[in-house]
């Protein structure tokens, strides 16, 4: 896995204006004011969308399993920031209105793990928004990356982003971990989105266009 640790300051300032388009993309799927509504976000990283969920009103509360990361975020005073794995949420069950995460999933070694305890901690009817890297991305990379020739065998796959200058070794996954019938039985599917426009990879293959990242909203049922 990659250690944000080693480059939490480089990121957040690399990624600010490259991300917009994916992060508009993103914002898309969540009501403009969201005063009051309590929102978690999920590999909060520095905080960048708990300033925009902050400004529009939210009780915001995020987790990272970065401690640079978290304490970068605890200094933009916006919200409760606590360090801590995806993969076991420290929070009440039906907690949140919202639950969110901005690429932060393809970290995780258990996805239906970390996505149902997201659900968990929704309150009935809240939503779940994830963006998340696109499989495929992990099935190009990986073949580059790491001769790896398998889409379906778990494995690590390495990451060159931002022109090189970051390297991430990250679980590789499939689409149908996301939409597990596990998954799938505690929620609705209200949307399922892919894209091109996340530009922090390495180009792979010259003129290949492929999905780099994916969008799922959920609702809890
Ligand atoms: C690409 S960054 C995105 C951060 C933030 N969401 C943003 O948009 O700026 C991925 C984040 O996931 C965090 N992360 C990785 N594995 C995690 C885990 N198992 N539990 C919680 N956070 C994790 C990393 O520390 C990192 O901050």
């Amino acid at each position: 896995m990659g250690n944000y640790n080693d480059f939490a300051a480089e990121y957040a300032e690399k990624t600010k204006l490259l991300e917009q388009k994916s992060r508009n993309h993103y914002y898309s799927h969540l009501p403009l004011i969201l005063n009051n509504k309590k929102i978690l976000d999920v590999g909060c990283g520095s905080g960048q969308d708990a300033v925009y969920y902050s400004k529009r009103g939210a009780k915001v509360y995020g987790i990272d399993i970065s401690e640079k990361e978290i304490e970068m975020a605890q200094n933009l005073g916006v919200g409760h920031f606590v360090v801590g794995t995806m993969n076991k949420l420290p929070y009440d069950s039906d907690s949140f209105d919202y639950v969110t995460s901005f690429y932060a999933l393809q970290a995780s070694n258990n996805i239906e793990q970390t996505i149902s305890e997201m659900i968990r901690v929704t309150k009935s009817r809240g939503t779940i928004l994830i963006q998340t890297k696109h499989p495929f991305r992990n099935l190009i990379e990986g073949w580059k990356n790491n001769n790896k020739m398998d889409y379906y065998s778990p494995g690590n796959v390495t990451s060159h982003i931002l022109n090189k200058t970051i390297t991430l070794n990250e679980p590789s996954h499939t689409v149908m971990e996301y939409l597990s019938s596990t998954i799938l039985s505690k929620v609705r599917l209200m949307s399922f989105e892919e894209h091109s426009d996340f530009p922090a990879s390495e180009e792979i293959v010259s003129g290949l266009v492929y999905p780099t990242y994916l969008i799922l909203k959920f609702h809890k049922l």
